[in-house]
C-alpha cells in the first residue's frame, strides 16, 4: 500500500473508490476528487490504482491508493483503515470493482460462476461491511455501487454476471433500507455498455459485427463513455440528491427503455 498525499487526510471528506484502477471506477475517482474528496483508490492493479492516484495528484487533487482484492475481506479491511487512516470516518463509497465473464450456464464452470459472484456480489457487500460503520460514525454518507443494465434484465451468454448484477441491487436497495434513517444513503447506478477495456474485452471474443450491432440497439446511438457514469455517480454521492435512496439509475442511452428497432422505426416519425 502507499500514501500518495500528505495533506490534511485527517480533516477533509473521504471518498472511496474501489476498481479505480481503470475505467468507471477510474473516471469516478478522479471526478470525485474535482469535487474536493480526498480520494482513496482500491484496486487488484495496483499500477492502475497508483496511476489514477498520480492523475489525481496531478491535477491538483488529494489522493491516496492501495491494492486490494474485493473478495479478500482482511486485505479489503486493511486497505479501507489505511486509506482512512486517524480521520476513521468516511463520506462516500463506490463499488465499481468488477469482471465479466461470459458462458452459457450449461456449459460455464463452477470456478467461473464463483469467480464472478465472488468478485461482483460478495466484493460489492465486503465493501459495504467495512465501510459502512465509519459512515455511521460520520453520521451520514453516500454508498454508490455499480450494477449493470445486466443488473434488471437478462445478457445473452452472460448468467453469471447478470446474477451478479441482479444481486448488487438487492444489496444495495435493502442498505437503503437497514441505513436510510442512520443517514447513509445507498444507491445504484446501472451502465448500458461503456467504452472501457471490459467492453473491448468482451467485443474482442465476439464475432465481427457484435459491437456494431450492440450500438445500433441504442436509441443515442453510441456506447456510453466513462465520464457520463462518473457524473451520475457523482450525482448519487452529493448533496444534490439528497433525497436519493434504494434508487436505481439506468444510464443506458435508451437502450433498455423498450424494444427498439433503429432506423426502420425512426424513419416513420
Ligand atoms: N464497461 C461496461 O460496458 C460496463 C457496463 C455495465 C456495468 N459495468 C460495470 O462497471 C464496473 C467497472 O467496469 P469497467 O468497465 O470500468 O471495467 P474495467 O475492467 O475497465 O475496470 C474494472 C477494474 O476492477 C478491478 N478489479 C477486478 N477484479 C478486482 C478485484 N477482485 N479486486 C479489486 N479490483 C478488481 C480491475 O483491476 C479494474 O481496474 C464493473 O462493475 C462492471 O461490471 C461495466
Amino acid at each position: 500500500m502507499s500514501l500518495a498525499s500528505d495533506t490534511g487526510i485527517a480533516t477533509s471528506a473521504i471518498a472511496i473508490v474501489t476498481g479505480a484502477g481503470s475505467g468507471i471506477g477510474r473516471a469516478v475517482a478522479l471526478r470525485l476528487a474535482r469535487d474536493n474528496y480526498v480520494v482513496g483508490s482500491i484496486d487488484l492493479d495496483e499500477e492502475g490504482a497508483a496511476a489514477t492516484a498520480a492523475a489525481i495528484r496531478e491535477g491538483g487533487g488529494r489522493s491516496t491508493f492501495a491494492r486490494a482484492d474485493v473478495t479478500d475481506s482482511a486485505m479489503l479491511a486493511n486497505a479501507v483503515r489505511y486509506i482512512v487512516g486517524e480521520a476513521e470516518t468516511l463520506e462516500i463509497v463506490v463499488s465499481a470493482a468488477g469482471i465479466a465473464r461470459g458462458g452459457y450456464v450449461h456449459k460455464m464452470s463452477e470456478d467461473i460462476w464463483d469467480q464472478v459472484i465472488a468478485v461482483n456480489l460478495k466484493g460489492t457487500f465486503l465493501l459495504a461491511k467495512h465501510t459502512v460503520p465509519l459512515m455511521l460514525r460520520s453520521n451520514g454518507g453516500a454508498f454508490v455501487a455499480i450494477s449493470s443494465d445486466a443488473g434488471i434484465m437478462g445478457a445473452v451468454g452472460y448468467g453469471a454476471y447478470c446474477a451478479s448484477k441482479h444481486g448488487v441491487i438487492g444489496l444495495v436497495r435493502t442498505m437503503a433500507l437497514d441505513y436510510g434513517a442512520r443517514g447513509i444513503r445507498s444507491n445504484v447506478v446501472c451502465p448500458g455498455f461503456v467504452e472501457t477495456p471490459m467492453a473491448e474485452k468482451i467485443f474482442a471474443g465476439a464475432p465481427d459485427g457484435t459491437m456494431q450491432a450492440f450500438e445500433k440497439s441504442v436509441p443515442l446511438g453510441r456506447f456510453g463513455r466513462p465520464q457520463e457514469i462518473a457524473d451520475a455517480v457523482a450525482h448519487l454521492a452529493s448533496a444534490d440528491a439528497s433525497y436519493a435512496n434504494g434508487m436505481v439509475y439506468v444510464l443506458d442511452g435508451g437502450g433498455s427503455a423498450g424494444h427498439y428497432i433503429g432506423q426502420a422505426r425512426t424513419a416513420m416519425i
